[in-house]
């Protein structure tokens, strides 16, 4: 994962907890002195094992966390991908359009990312259907960006997830519906 991921998980972690936390948390989790820089990919198993620290420290579990995360970082991706984001999209069509134009353009930028490769149906105009088979196994990040999304736009989204790979599924299936507020 980008170095840009893991250096907004610290500021997560430094809004919500304490910035101490993050010191104690990299000393807990073997990366003493551990510096994270924007371009740089680091291995995906730090970002597990930060996670699993900040899911003891906090006593919640490593979902709660992601889709919390998730939410978080939303704000940060906009500010840095907003010229590939149409103004005319709303929450569904920025999901809809994820893949092809967003996650692309994150590859181009840097060959060592490997953001999630998500499959849409736009069932109607107020509901998509996202595929999620990343290995990584985070559909509660792709859970939270989705609020996160929502919240940008001063929408809501109801999400149904009906197969899991938690689960022990080969995919998960998230059904986001947009609700009328
Ligand atoms: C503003 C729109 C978005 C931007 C700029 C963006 C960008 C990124 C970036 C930079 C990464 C890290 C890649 C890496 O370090 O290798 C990533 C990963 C990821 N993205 Fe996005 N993304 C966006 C929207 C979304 C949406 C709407 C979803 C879910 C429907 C999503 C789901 C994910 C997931 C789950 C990952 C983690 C990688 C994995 O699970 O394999 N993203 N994205």
């Amino acid at each position: 994962m980008q170095g840009i991921i893991y250096m907004q998980l610290k500021k997560f972690v430094v809004t919500t907890v304490g910035k101490d936390d993050w010191t104690q948390l990299l000393d807990k989790s073997g990366l003493e002195s551990r510096l994270y820089l924007p371009t740089n990919t680091y291995p995906d198993e730090e970002f597990s094992t930060l996670l699993s620290a900040i899911s003891k420290a906090s006593d919640r579990s490593r979902s709660a966390i992601l889709e919390e995360f998730g939410q978080f970082v939303v704000p940060e991706l906009f500010a840095l991908y907003g010229t590939f984001i149409s103004p005319e999209w709303k929450t569904l069509d920025l999901i809809e359009n994820t893949e092809q134009t967003i996650h692309k353009v994150v590859r181009l930028r840097n060959p060592g990312a490997d953001p999630a490769r998500l499959k849409t149906i736009r069932r109607t105009i107020d509901e998509i259907e996202v595929t999620y088979d990343s290995p990584r196994k985070m559909c509660s990040l792709a859970k939270g960006i989705i609020h996160g999304v929502a919240a940008h736009y001063e929408e809501r989204v109801s999400i149904d997830e009906s197969r899991c790979m938690l689960m022990g599924d080969n995919c998960c299936k998230l059904y986001v519906k947009k609700e009328v507020i």
